[in-house]
């Protein structure tokens, strides 16, 4: 096969591809061949980006938003948020592993009303849809992430910021309507008082929970990423420091006042469980480990005394796996057996694809990329909109199944493909 076609007539090729038996055999899917074409990370079945929103409310789902995302941002900070890691399969495979799991659809129950509030730590939510930490959300939108913050105190939802977020836990809290709507996610850096410092103020801020991020340590090939950023024809140096780590993250307000002489990064390759250990007994906040995807570490969680999980693989932005979070969910799900609060994240776009969590054992789910095209479109009617569309699909597929509370969505709600 000669080289894919550009712009039109490759959107024509892959219309023509998706129709072709050889996609209806269900042995490769369409997402594959767009995410092969001309290096673009797109989702099947998708709006293209030449398709203009006017406004939040025109979208008839998140992917609308993900072409709207790509037309705005700049071919770098696009490729910074589209990007998986090495040839980007566990990425794909986040989107592609829901399809191993099918909903057990039920006729003739009353679902006139139906409610998806969900509690975590005692506080209750309105949805189980949480924002995921982002980075450098200002890279997507002016406001960054003090739109996100106020999208959340106007939908009542759980919002977690970054270590390398561009606003202060401050800032995004009082935003948020004030603290519990609020949680800091900590990378720690290779010097303890720095990430000490960090967690300390997230508690004076009235953070309740802090989540440890643990899935980078052992770094990260973001391939799709160099190559966007080869194709920005900008001068990035206003905005951009080429003076490494520490000159970056020194302009992140969560580093400000900090000691950085020692700092090196924040991949960590020498933690371990007793740093685990050492972080829980230096906070009074709960702790929430990010990126376990395996029963033995679950197990260790719970020795360790971690008090929730969140099943990741960081967007496909960590290991190449190949192997999808909802696909790792059954297992830690089934090492924790219903102790500690489990969350899961990746690849979630559609509110079946929320329901088949539930069903599978997650007490949240958590969105990345899809409320950032919100951002990137539209600023906080964007993020709003997003969440709005999730909510509306989860209470579709809630009432199709039959459950009319999150409590009723069980593991008789699904079913695997071929068992
Ligand atoms: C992330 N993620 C992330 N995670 C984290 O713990 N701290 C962070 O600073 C970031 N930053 C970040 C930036 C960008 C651009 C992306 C796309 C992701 C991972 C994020 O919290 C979440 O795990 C994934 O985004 C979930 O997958 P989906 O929903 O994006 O498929």
């Amino acid at each position: 096969m000669g080289p894919m076609p550009a712009g039109p007539s490759r959107r024509r090729f892959l219309q023509v591809l998706a129709a072709s038996p050889l996609m209806a055999s269900g042995g490769l899917t369409a997402a594959f061949f767009e995410s092969q074409a001309g290096g673009q990370i797109r989702t099947a079945g998708a709006a293209t980006a030449d398709q203009i929103l006017k406004s939040a409310a025109d979208a008839v789902d998140v992917f609308d938003f993900e072409a709207s995302a790509e037309r705005t941002l700049p071919p770098a900070h696009w490729g910074y948020l589209a990007t998986g890691v090495d040839g980007d399969v566990t990425l794909r495979a986040n989107r592609d592993g829901f399809s191993r799991f099918l909903i057990r659809a039920r006729r003739l129950v009353d679902v006139a009303k139906v409610d998806q509030s969900v509690s975590l730590f005692g506080a209750t939510w309105p949805t189980p849809v949480v924002l995921a930490p982002i980075g450098s959300q200002r890279a997507f939108h002016p406001e960054g992430e003090m739109a996100v913050a106020r999208a959340a105190k106007a939908r009542d939802l759980l919002f977690v910021l970054s270590t390398v977020g561009t606003s202060s836990i401050e800032d995004v809290t009082a935003a948020a309507g004030g603290p519990g709507r609020v949680w800091f996610q900590l990378y720690p850096t290779n010097e303890w008082n720095a990430g000490l410092a960090m967690t300390k103020r997230a508690e004076r801020a009235g953070c309740p929970v802090l989540i440890l991020t643990v899935d980078l340590q052992g770094g990260s090939n973001r391939a799709t990423q160099a190559r966007y950023q080869k194709r920005d024809t900008r001068d990035c140096a206003p905005c951009h420091t080429s003076g490494g780590f520490v000159e970056n993250v020194r302009r992140k307000p969560m580093f400000d006042g900090l000691d950085l002489s020692n700092v090196r990064n924040y991949n960590l390759p020498g933690m371990n469980w007793d740093f685990v250990k050492r972080v829980k007994d230096s906070i009074s906040m709960k702790l929430v480990l990010k990126g376990i995807v395996t029963r033995e570490d679950a197990a260790l969680a719970l020795e360790h005394g971690v008090d929730g999980l969140v099943v990741s693989n960081h967007g496909g932005r960590a290991e190449e796996s190949g192997r999808a979070s909802i696909e790792s969910l059954p297992e830690v799900v089934e090492a924790i057996a219903g102790r500690i609060p489990v969350l899961v994240d990746g690849g979630i776009r559609r509110g079946a694809d929320i329901f088949k969590a539930l069903a599978l054992g997650a007490n949240a789910v958590m969105i990345g990329r899809p409320y950032i095209w919100g951002l990137a479109s539209f600023g906080q009617p964007g993020v709003e909109a997003v969440v709005d569309i999730l909510r509306r699909e989860l209470a579709t597929a809630m009432r199709q199944a039959g459950t009319t509370t999150v409590g009723q969505i069980t593991s008789a709600s699904v079913m695997e493909r071929g068992r």
